[in-house]
């Protein structure tokens, strides 16, 4: 009896610290704070309320942050611990920074999956891995793989019937296809999954897992109390289908390594191409002199951070393009003229028109302002005590910064609601010099920033030009309720938003 009347006095210790932190900011700082608590749920909370009222995930937050415009930072909680989320560029500039003060909030629970790849590792291994990559995703490297996206594109969106069906599904097996393609070679890429297209099966768990977390109160709490163990002891339906869908996830990609690998050490010779390649390489021929050393699981979960990462992403963005387009038929036919002029004929996009597709690139800018694929950063947890400016951090507290911050604040951006493509250069960087390069900053900055997003560029550049020039896109009537949603990413629920029609 004694342990149970101790075990309910910890919890609910655990659970009100961070309400007292909270109120601490609330009253040391008072306006330059916005405050949101909610028993372990935190943010999760407000996120998913806001999906039920307002078919928006992310609409309640901006609504707050845009009555609070004086605010410096938002305060919560994430499960047991503050959150601080910094609001003006002036202190997320600084923290990101210093990204060596943090680790990063194991958001996806399973530790088998990401935990030992680039975006999750910190200190010397992530160093490692980060050089180890850097080069491929170069701009001058990616041009390479120009031609590829265009077949990939090309191929996926050739007789698709004339109707309706969701964007993700195509956008995630094209930027799927083209992200196997270009890191782990032919032999993955070709690879089915239990006779399924593997780029949906990503997209299938991240939604699910996202769902679990922003929707599952009984899911935060367990995950809370038991980490891992969450999918081990006790687990419902749901858990039980997650982990099991990761662990095919995870057979099918050791399969495909473990086959490359035989490859490689079979023929010594082979030219490197891939990513894959250039890890193997390493691995099998130089890791006495790597330190620390490169191990399996890691080039297994290094594929699987580049897998997820670069599949839902994209995806997301390409289908939020789509969803403005068949909502904005003018702006469509603009965009569409700009690239029937600059393709002028040509079936094959290249990097030259790539570089003259200036409207699609303002476009593909305005998307990611109004509703950005990555709307928060994971958060991240303090590895001491800190300051950012006048603000006190202690260890173990969480740190994030929100995009949706200042993209829709007209102090940076006028008439924010507004999609207009003009306010960018080409090149994906705003034509007003004058505005702070990190009032809006969708891929991060600093160390940390996005390793894959010129690809991500390119690449929707690549796929919405491909859809424009082979179809018109309407909304279909028959939704009545369009809903944006957080599955890890942000972005529209998977219905079938948009008609296809053949040009
Ligand atoms: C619209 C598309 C994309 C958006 C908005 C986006 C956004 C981001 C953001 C905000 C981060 C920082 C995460 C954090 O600090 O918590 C990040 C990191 C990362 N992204 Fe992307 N991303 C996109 C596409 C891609 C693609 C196509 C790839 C690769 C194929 C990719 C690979 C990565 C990796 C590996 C990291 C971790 C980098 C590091 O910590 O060194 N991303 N991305």
């Amino acid at each position: 009896m004694i342990y149970i009347i101790l075990g309910i006095v910890a919890l609910i210790y655990l659970i009100t610290q961070p309400l007292l932190v909270v109120i601490y900011f609330k009253i040391k700082y008072g306006k330059r704070v916005i405050i949101q608590y909610a028993p372990m749920l935190g943010l999760l909370r407000t996120l998913s309320q806001s999906r039920a009222i307002n078919g928006d995930a992310f609409e309640s937050l901006s609504i707050l942050i845009k009555n609070n415009r004086k605010a410096d930072i938002l305060v919560t909680n994430l499960l047991f611990r503050p959150l601080i989320i910094f609001l003006k560029p002036k202190y997320y500039r600084i923290f990101m920074q210093q990204y060596q003060d943090y680790s990063k909030f194991p958001m996806i629970v399973d530790k088998r999956l990401i935990s030992k790849g680039m975006l999750m590792e910190g200190g010397a291994k992530w160093k490692q891995q980060r050089n180890l990559l850097g080069a491929h995703f170069e701009y001058n490297k990616l041009i390479n793989l120009i031609p590829m996206i265009n077949d990939v594109a090309q191929k996926k969106l050739t007789n698709l019937p004339n109707s309706i069906f969701p964007v993700m599904n195509i956008a995630s097996s094209i930027t799927g296809e083209v992200v196997l393609r270009a890191f782990f070679g032919e032999d993955i890429a070709q690879l089915s999954l239990n006779g399924q297209d593997p780029s949906q099966c990503v997209t299938q768990l991240i939604t699910r897992f996202g769902q679990l977390i922003t929707e599952s109160k009984l899911f935060q709490i367990k995950r809370a109390l038991l980490e891992e163990k969450v999918f081990s002891l006790f687990p419902r339906k749901i858990e039980k289908d997650l982990y099991e869908l990761n662990t095919v996830m995870l057979d099918h990609m050791k399969k495909a390594i473990q086959s490359r690998m035989e490859k490689l050490k079979n023929c010594k010779d082979i030219v490197h191409k891939d990513y894959l390649d250039v890890y193997l390489d390493v691995y099998l021929n130089k890791n006495d002199q790597m330190n620390p050393p490169i191990t399996e699981d890691e080039i297994l979960q290094q594929s699987i951070t580049l897998y997820f990462a670069g599949t839902e992403t994209t995806a997301n963005l390409v289908t939020t393009a789509c969803y403005f387009l068949a909502e904005n038929q003018h702006l469509q036919e603009e965009v569409y003229q700009e690239i029937l002029g600059v393709l002028n004929g040509e079936q094959i996009i290249t990097a030259k028109h790539l570089q003259n597709l200036q409207k699609v690139t303002g476009f593909l800018m305005e998307c990611l302002r109004l509703k950005p694929v990555a709307p928060m950063l994971i958060s991240k947890q303090a590895q001491k005590d800190l300051y950012i400016k006048d603000i006190f951090i202690k260890k173990g507290w969480y740190v994030n910064y929100m995009v949706l911050s200042n993209a829709q604040n007209k102090k940076y951006f006028s008439n924010p609601k507004k999609i207009d493509i003009t306010r960018w250069k080409s090149d994906g960087t705003l034509k007003d010099s004058n505005i702070d390069p990190f009032a809006f900053v969708p891929f991060s900055a600093g160390g940390r920033n996005c390793i894959g997003q010129y690809l991500a560029l390119i690449e929707s550049k690549i796929v919405i030009s491909k859809i424009l020039m082979n179809y018109k896109l309407k909304l279909n009537e028959k939704i009545i309720r369009t809903e944006w949603i957080a599955k890890i990413t942000y972005g529209l629920s998977n219905q079938d938003y948009i008609t296809w029609e053949s040009r």
